[in-house]
């Protein structure tokens, strides 16, 4: 059966893109059809500033709106990633197979870095071996697919050429997965600036739609979304990249293509009211669920025992083949 393997980082609270780009996906088609593990990738959250009791609390919940979204523990595995130290262990071993030039190449890495130098800040090594130890997420559980948005497709080419670089230097080990990104929703952009992702990490904002958004709020935020001052509503993601976005939104809301759209609408007013009452009505289902998941925490976190255990079970004994094969005495 087809393994697949996705997760997302708790650095801040989960938005439509991560929902449209990633989530829904993996609740509507992956956990019906392969074996999959859905993973909180709270490492990954230490690699800029963090407050600790933040990172506890998002991370909680995080998995709590995942299987809001519809994951099912029946159906597959939802877990945290500091619970099952095998990603740690085998990240390490692909840190000796990568290069800094490559981890230098990537543009997250370029972006972030750079974003915090001009702040003056300091760049944590963590974010630099940031994609490395994705990779080792993704070849512990020799993962097939991996469903994630349109920004993590370079992190995914990265893991595939690692697992190639092992398994010639050292035999055959791990599966060498690739990057399904939906049709339609692959990169939802920010209301008010649509050239840049829409990312939970970028504050507050009212370009950013949150899962946990009251439906005044996302009203609210898509009646402002930024257009441009063209008159005739169509789709053209280069020359109208607000416009194409909350055609996009409305497309992956709805379950249609956004060129479909073209031309449909009058008005900008019309096309954002639909989209408003599309998105409200994506979200009503999710916020619902989670209000009955967070009167019942206990159930969330046993959800959570009981998948760090399978997910040991399954990474544990490639890791420990990799670390056979690289040349590491068995213990
Ligand atoms: P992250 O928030 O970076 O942990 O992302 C979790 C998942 O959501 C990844 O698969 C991302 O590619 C996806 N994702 C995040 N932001 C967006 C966005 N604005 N549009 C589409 N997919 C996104
Ligand atoms: N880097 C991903 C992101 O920022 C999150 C992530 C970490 C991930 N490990 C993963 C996604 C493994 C898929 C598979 O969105």
């Amino acid at each position: 059966m087809t393994r697949v393997f996705s997760g997302v980082k708790p650095t801040g609270h989960l938005t439509l893109g991560n929902y449209l780009g990633a989530v829904r996906r993996w609740a509507e088609v992956d956990q019906h059809r392969t074996d999959a593990l859905f993973c909180v990738v709270d490492l990954h959250a230490l690699t800029v500033d963090h407050d600790p009791a933040r990172v506890r609390r998002l991370s909680r919940q995080a998995a709590t709106l995942l299987l809001a979204s519809g994951l099912d523990p029946e159906l597959c595995t939802v877990f945290v990633q500091s619970h099952v130290d095998e990603h740690a262990r085998l990240s390490y071993l692909l840190e000796c197979v990568a290069t800094d030039g490559e981890a230098r190449r990537m543009i997250q890495y370029k972006e972030k870095a750079a974003r915090e130098r001009e702040r003056g800040g300091s760049v944590r090594l963590s974010l630099l071996t940031y994609p490395v130890l994705m990779a080792a997420d993704i070849l512990a559980y020799g993962a097939d697919e991996v469903p994630v948005g349109d920004d993590q497709t370079q992190h995914v080419e990265l893991t595939r050429d690692l697992a190639v670089r092992f398994n010639q230097r050292y035999g055959q080990t791990f599966v060498v997965p690739r990057a399904t990104p939906p049709k339609v929703g692959a990169r939802v952009m920010n209301l008010q600036d649509p050239t840049s992702k829409m990312g939970k990490t970028d504050d507050v904002g009212p370009g950013i739609v949150y899962l946990l958004d009251e439906p005044d709020v996302v009203r609210k935020k898509v009646m402002r979304a930024v257009t441009d001052s063209g008159r005739d509503v169509v789709y053209d993601r280069e020359e109208r990249p607000g416009l194409a976005n909350l055609l996009e939104i409305l497309a992956a809301c709805t379950g249609g293509a956004p060129e479909d759209l073209s031309g449909v609408y009058e008005s900008y007013g019309a096309l954002k009211k639909d989209t408003a009452e599309a998105v409200v009505e994506v979200l009503r289902p999710v916020q619902e669920k989670h209000k009955e998941l967070c009167a019942d925490p206990s159930y969330v976190e046993g959800v959570l025992r009981l998948g760090a255990e399978k997910a040991r079970e399954m990474a544990r004994p490639r890791v420990d083949e990799a670390y056979r094969a690289i040349g590491l005495l068995a213990g």
